[in-house]
């Protein structure tokens, strides 16, 4: 098959040519006397008949019409322009066809479950069980092409700009932060175990202290957490770390990475730098520490404009150490009560108490609540948020300002998506930088790593509030793409004084924290440079790109939401035996 072409790739000018083509059958049309029927690879379609005048045409002809969908067949045949009347607009080769003088049938289908044409309208489970079908679909194979060119150009890039790509392990020691970790029981050391990393982290810091001092790496990484669309138990990042350097590096390689992958993969420019944006005022202003900027909406804070109302949910709210936040609809003045009902359901489902509406009709601002406020009061709340005639403001109030502020932001996308507010092929990205350093974890009663335990805080803060956790910032810093984290990263803790601090914070024990990160502390002991670093999902990224709703569309084989391979069936069920060996019994199938 040395001179085979493409499908996608036979044009006009080959016009009286004979040409070669393999791939997969897509339509048989037998016209009695006539078949036709396409040939399908990854660039596309071309119709194939057999030749009429040819000598073996009886033979030619038994093979054609004996086609079925998704045989794989090879073709030799002359192009040429199709009969008038016979062209195809629809189809990018429709204007000719290739006249076979040799059919091959190299491989015979049985009768698929589903045809890759049809694939996005059936069940997901059957698709994701007879995945070498679905993966055949013209969409899927745009997005892994898709795929491919964004890693080579992220290999490209920090190539050209002294990065290396350096291999870690996989069997790695458990570690007790962050997500739970997949276990693999040691065979040679019963009661023992590896886990599968959940990133590279520990030992990416070990390549600077090795003195590496640019790294980024390809990988998977392993969470055994709860999925959803933008998450699976294996995914890939882009994994990158170096040294001696601060914020503004780490963020410009990163936008120049970002700028050239829109450039390469989308042929779009984006505008350098990023917006940063406080992680506080990302609460306040967008209700998310992903802010979907493409959403042309703030959230406005009316505390102020309503400080001394007599309006029980508002005072209430205010009394409670809460807030009274509002989002403009733009042309949504109109709503009937019917709509503004339904969306005082959909707040509750967001965690709000409620939603007050203004309606600014061409006679002015109306409230069924209006009696509980004045006129000044609805004319400054409408221009806080930029509202204008024809537009509905919700406000939203509460004691609990991280719920207000959740709940507002969910309102915020809501109306992006139900007003029509984003532009198709748009997107936006942006930073969001002085994370808190801890979370309080209510259930384990003690502080946890927003990011993770060697992320540097803000050395003036850990002064300053040595007694207050939750006030110390972090040097970390998250990328933002059209509502998506699609990186996060940080400058590191290089310090063993302050890495002390921060595990007396988190509440180890001096014995605790060398039992869980000795190897790492012992190295950061021997000479380790100031680093910092980032990754990036590319799987999440690669799902931006190609606009789909789904890391699965990107992922060559991925598993369910309830962590399943339907293909394959893993997990699957396992011989005592072989758990024996692992000194594990199994307690139920
Ligand atoms: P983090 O945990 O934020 O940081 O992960 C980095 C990026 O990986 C992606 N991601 C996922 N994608 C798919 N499925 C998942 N289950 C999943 N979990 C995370 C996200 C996220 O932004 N070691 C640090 C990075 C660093 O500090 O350098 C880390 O892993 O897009």
């Amino acid at each position: 098959m040395k001179n085979r072409i493409y499908c996608g790739s036979t044009d006009l000018s080959q016009k009286g040519q004979v040409v070669l083509l393999a791939g997969w059958v897509q339509r048989v049309r037998n016209l009695g006397g006539l078949v036709f029927f396409d040939l399908r690879d990854h660039t596309g379609l071309v119709q194939v008949t057999p030749d009429p005048y040819h000598e073996d045409h009886d033979h030619l002809y038994e093979t054609a019409i004996h086609l079925h969908h998704e045989d794989v067949v090879e073709i030799h045949g002359l192009v040429r322009r199709r009969p008038q009347g016979g062209e195809n607009p629809k189809m990018a080769t429709g204007l000719l066809e290739v006249v076979a003088t040799r059919i091959k049938v190299l491989s015979r289908a049985t009768t698929p479950p589903f045809l890759p044409e049809e694939a996005d309208s059936v069940q997901e489970e059957l698709r994701l069980k007879y995945r070498v079908l679905h993966l055949r679909a013209d969409r899927m194979q745009r997005n892994f092409r898709l795929r491919h060119r964004l890693s080579q150009t992220v290999r490209r890039y920090f190539d050209e700009n002294g990065f290396i790509e350096v291999e870690t392990p996989f069997l790695v020691k458990p570690t007790p932060e962050g997500a739970r970790d997949f276990l693999v029981p040691s065979r040679l050391h019963l009661g023992r175990a590896y886990a599968l990393p959940q990133s590279p982290q520990i030992y990416k810091q070990l390549l600077m202290v090795a003195g590496f001092d640019r790294y980024f790496q390809i990988v998977k990484c392993f969470r055994d957490e709860d999925l959803r669309a933008d998450r699976q138990p294996e995914f890939t990042q882009i994994d990158v770390e170096l040294s001696f350097t601060e914020e503004p590096e780490v963020q410009e390689i990163m936008e120049g990475l970002m700028a050239r992958i829109f450039q390469d993969v989308k042929g779009q420019t984006v505008p350098v730098p990023f917006e940063r944006i406080p992680y506080h005022d990302a609460m306040l202003q967008y209700g998310s520490d992903k802010p979907d900027l493409r959403i042309p909406l703030k959230i406005a804070d009316l505390s102020g404009i309503f400080a001394s109302s007599e309006f029980r949910v508002f005072s209430e709210a205010l009394a409670g150490g809460g807030a009274i936040r509002a989002l403009n609809l733009p042309g949504a003045g109109g709503y009937s009560r019917k709509q503004r009902d339904d969306l005082l359901e959909k707040a509750k489902s967001w965690g709000l108490g409620g939603l007050v509406f203004l309606q600014w009709l061409p006679a002015g601002i109306t409230s069924t609540v209006a009696k509980f406020m004045t006129p000044e009061q609805m004319k400054a709340a409408a221009e806080i948020v930029k509202a204008q005639s024809g537009d509905l403001i919700a406000i939203g109030a509460d004691r609990n300002i991280e719920k207000l502020a959740v709940g507002m932001g969910q309102l915020r996308l809501w109306i992006g998506r139900e007003l029509n507010l984003i532009q198709k092929d748009e997107h936006r990205l942006c930073w969001v930088v002085d994370f808190p350093m801890f979370e309080w974890n209510a259930e384990m009663n003690r502080y946890q790593a927003a990011h993770h335990p060697f992320t540097s805080p803000v050395l003036a803060d850990l002064e300053a509030y040595a007694d207050q956790p939750g006030k110390i910032r972090a040097r970390a810093y998250d990328l933002v793409l059209d509502g998506n984290e699609i990186a996060g990263g940080s400058i590191r803790i290089h310090d063993r004084e302050v890495q002390k601090k921060i595990f007396q914070h988190l509440g180890f024990t001096p014995e605790e924290a060398q039992a869980k990160f000795g190897f790492l502390l012992e190295a950061l002991e021997l000479g380790a440079p100031p680093h910092g670093g980032i990754a990036f999902g590319l799987d999440r990224l690669a799902m931006i790109l190609v606009g789909a709703d789904s890391i699965r569309d990107v992922i060559a084989f991925p598993k369910t939401t309830a962590a399943l391979s339907l293909m394959d069936g893993s997990p699957a069920p396992v011989a005592d035996e072989q758990w024996g060996e692992l000194g594990l019994k199994r307690l139920t199938s």
